[in-house]
């Protein structure tokens, strides 16, 4: 089957940006020059998905408002006769076929898959949380979808990860890698790095079959009491052949302040509009920083 439907998880707290995120969705966070929701759409667009559902919550309306038309905004841009800036709104707005749903309790990432099992129905779909942003020459996503193609399993976005960040991740137990792609034999969501069976972290990129739901439905609350989505997966496995993907690209995790800096500084330094004058204050402020 092909793979037609992403969901964007964007129903988290937030809370390594309060205060922020106490009004703000961390999603609507600028990266360079747009939100980071923005990119999580576009790469799923730019990946051949037709169909996206976004999982929300309470207090994160600004995101559905952001992909909405505003004729107010439009008619006020026309008769400024700012073109340009026109045709970006609109193009904004006939981005994508957007369904949202709210996760109404936030009980965890594999909580909020669930919550959308009735807009996915019984067919496979792709998964992204747009914290984690990927900068590559082919959407990350794109590359999942064919691994996925001849092998109709589910597929999990893996990258190295150093040993002092293992218990930040989903770790896999890997069969033999070959041509980027490993069967999954286990995984250990946050293992202390002692416990690890790898040094192969999940990030926020999957595909799914739809069995996953039963197997969501079957989790108990793992870590942090949340229903983890890395146990779920791991229940799949006694049914299911899993795979892991090293994806090719620069992967950024813009979940906390430090994160987002990060990105927005690299990924500032490749637009062609900033480079210049950027480099030139980074060094000035390097320069003023050692004296
Ligand atoms: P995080 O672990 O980053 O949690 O969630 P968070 O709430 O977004 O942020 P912090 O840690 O409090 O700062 C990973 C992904 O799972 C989603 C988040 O939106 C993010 O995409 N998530 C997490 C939910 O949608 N619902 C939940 O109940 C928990």
């Amino acid at each position: 089957m092909k793979v037609r439907k992403a969901v964007i998880i964007a129903a988290g707290w937030g809370t390594r940006f309060l205060p922020m995120t106490r009004t703000q969705p961390k999603e609507m966070l600028p990266l360079v020059d747009k939100p980071l929701i923005q990119y999580a759409v576009e790469e799923a667009i730019n990946s051949g998905i037709e169909q996206i559902i976004m999982v929300t919550a309470i207090a994160k309306r600004a995101i559905e408002d952001y992909f909405e038309p505003s004729f107010e905004l439009e008619n006020f841009l026309q008769k400024k006769g700012q073109t340009r800036l026109l045709k970006k709104m609109r193009e904004l707005s006939n981005m994508a076929d957007i369904t949202y749903i709210r996760q109404k309790e936030q009980l965890g990432l594999g909580h909020a898959v669930l919550t959308a099992r009735g807009l996915v129905g019984n067919e496979p779909f792709a998964v992204i949380l747009p914290d984690d942003i990927i900068d590559a020459r082919k959407p990350a996503l794109k590359q999942l979808i064919e691994v996925f193609e001849p092998r109709q399993g589910s597929i999990l976005a893996v990258e190295r990860v150093a040993p002092a960040d293992l218990n930040k991740y989903g770790i896999i137990k890997a069969g033999r890698i070959s041509g980027g792609v490993a069967r999954v034999l286990g995984l250990v969501e946050k293992p202390e790095p002692a416990q690890a069976p790898s040094d192969l972290g999940v990030v926020g990129r999957y595909i799914l079959t739809p069995a996953i739901f039963d197997a969501i439905a079957q989790t108990p609350p793992g870590r942090n009491e949340e229903i983890q989505l890395t146990d779920a997966i791991a229940l799949l496995l006694a049914d299911e052949s899993v795979y892991a993907h090293l994806f090719k690209g620069i992967r950024y995790d813009t979940g906390f302040p430090l994160g987002l800096l990060k990105a927005n500084v690299s990924m500032a330094l490749k637009n062609p509009d900033m480079r210049t004058e950027l480099r030139e204050y980074l060094k000035t402020v390097l320069k003023n920083e050692t004296i």
